[in-house]
């Protein structure tokens, strides 16, 4: 089995180990189909100057990659014959790092020098990107002690557009409609589960956390389905520390969130299959997937357990309830052995994430609205303060079309 580029390579600033980084060009893995007589490329060629941009970017912040000017004449030399260019293992590796250090959405990037970046870019076959997603969700998930991941499919060329991966997340749960209009499992996941139906799933038992299987379509093919096996799947069954009733709920949640429908951009080249996770905020679970009224709508259940009073909005019961769903989240996870953070420590990372940066003389473009966590916001320091906003490359973005796959709009 071909080892993972980067594994655990991390140099100063994210950059690859040396050896990696010592790689003069990264091996041929396509043979271009070009030549006299060919049909015009599909596609726009890559921007030069986006790729100039990276390699600079990569050579300024990793002195081990030498000095930039030869890697820039080869570049161009390759975007002129063939449209693209070929990123080195240490490109790749540096490029998805930096992409999770520019996702202004995300609370969780004081690790982003260690993410495991799987070079897996001469798989585009749906069987072998199925193949290759469950084995990123066996590393990943590492028995629950979560390493943070990215998968690296094949490139979308001039020629040829990359693999995809339909699915938001790797892992969600179905959402099958009633007649009545009522969802069995996450509303979220509802149209994606008309698609997959319609795709010829045959559904799963009918449970409301039912795992859907994996869409992945290469280009000019039809999508395919593929289950994932039950043991690549790591669920917490929850239950609070002091309410034996809690348990009875029968609710779980999924040890690893891996987004599997964002593109991955570097240096003027797009992987639309890049599959990546860390592990998660529990508020994500707790005051989000399992609390909001478009998803599992939990908050009136567990505060009639609690015996609090429903009837008026100022005894705070939703407040409350909240509290001790998110109580349940973070001590269910913890007695599993599955890491998670909560929305206390994950915002002092956050701000010492803002620290290192500007040492580094970097700003840290955040949305403050993604950034502070859905409950006690006031209590957590990142409320406190205003953020750089400005949308850096390389990054993992939305591509309109991939969201309309997912049964989702295309956020503005
Ligand atoms: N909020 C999403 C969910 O609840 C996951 C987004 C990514 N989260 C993370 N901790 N990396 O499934």
């Amino acid at each position: 089995m071909r080892t993972g580029i980067g594994y655990g390579g991390r140099g100063p600033e994210g950059c690859p180990r040396s050896e990696e980084a010592h790689h003069p060009v990264a091996p041929a893995v396509w043979s271009w189909p070009w030549g006299p007589g060919r049909p015009a490329p599909a596609r726009a060629a890559v921007d030069p100057a986006a790729a100039e941009e990276f390699l600079r970017l990569h050579h300024t912040e990793c002195p081990a990659a030498g000095p930039v000017q030869p890697r820039l004449d080869q570049v161009h030399a390759q975007i002129q014959e063939s449209g693209t260019y070929v990123h080195t293992p240490a490109e790749l590796t540096f490029g998805a790092r930096v992409a999770w250090r520019n996702a202004s959405r995300c609370i969780g990037r004081l690790y982003w020098r260690s993410l495991r970046v799987r070079d897996r870019r001469h798989v585009a076959d749906p069987d072998d990107v199925a193949a290759e997603a469950v084995t990123h969700l066996r590393q990943a998930t590492n028995g629950g002690r979560i390493r943070p991941t990215v998968t690296v499919f094949a490139a979308s060329t001039p020629q040829r557009d990359g693999p995809r991966i339909w699915n938001e997340q790797l892992i969600r749960y179905a959402g099958y409609r009633r007649p009545d209009g009522t969802v069995v499992g996450d509303p979220r996941s509802a149209s994606f589960t008309d698609t997959v139906r319609g795709l010829g799933w045959a559904g799963g038992p009918g449970t409301r956390f039912d795992v859907l299987p994996l869409v992945v379509q290469a280009p000019g093919e039809p999508a395919r389905l593929f289950d994932l096996p039950a043991d690549a799947v790591l669920e917490v069954p929850l239950c609070h520390p002091r309410y034996g009733w809690f348990t009875d709920l029968g609710l779980r949640w999924h040890a690893v969130p891996v987004i599997s429908n964002m593109c991955l951009e570097i240096g003027g080249i797009c992987y639309p299959a890049a599959p990546f996770n860390g592990w998660y905020m529990g508020t994500e679970i707790g005051a989000r997937n399992l609390a909001d009224t478009s998803r599992y709508d939990l908050l009136p259940v567990v505060a009639g357990q609690l015996g609090l009073d429903t009837t008026h909005e100022r005894s705070l019961w939703r407040d409350r309830a909240l509290v001790e769903l998110n109580v349940a989240v973070l001590h269910s996870f913890e007695r599993a052995g599955i890491t998670i953070a909560d929305h206390h420590t994950e915002s002092h990372r956050f701000l010492t994430h803002l620290a290192r940066e500007q040492r580094a003389g970097r700003i840290t473009p955040a949305d403050w609205s993604w950034i502070v966590p859905p409950i006690s916001a006031a209590a957590t320091p990142v409320f406190h303060r205003y953020y750089d906003q400005a949308d850096l490359r390389p990054n993992y973005v939305h591509h309109p079309q991939a969201h309309t796959l997912a049964g989702g709009v295309a956020p503005a």
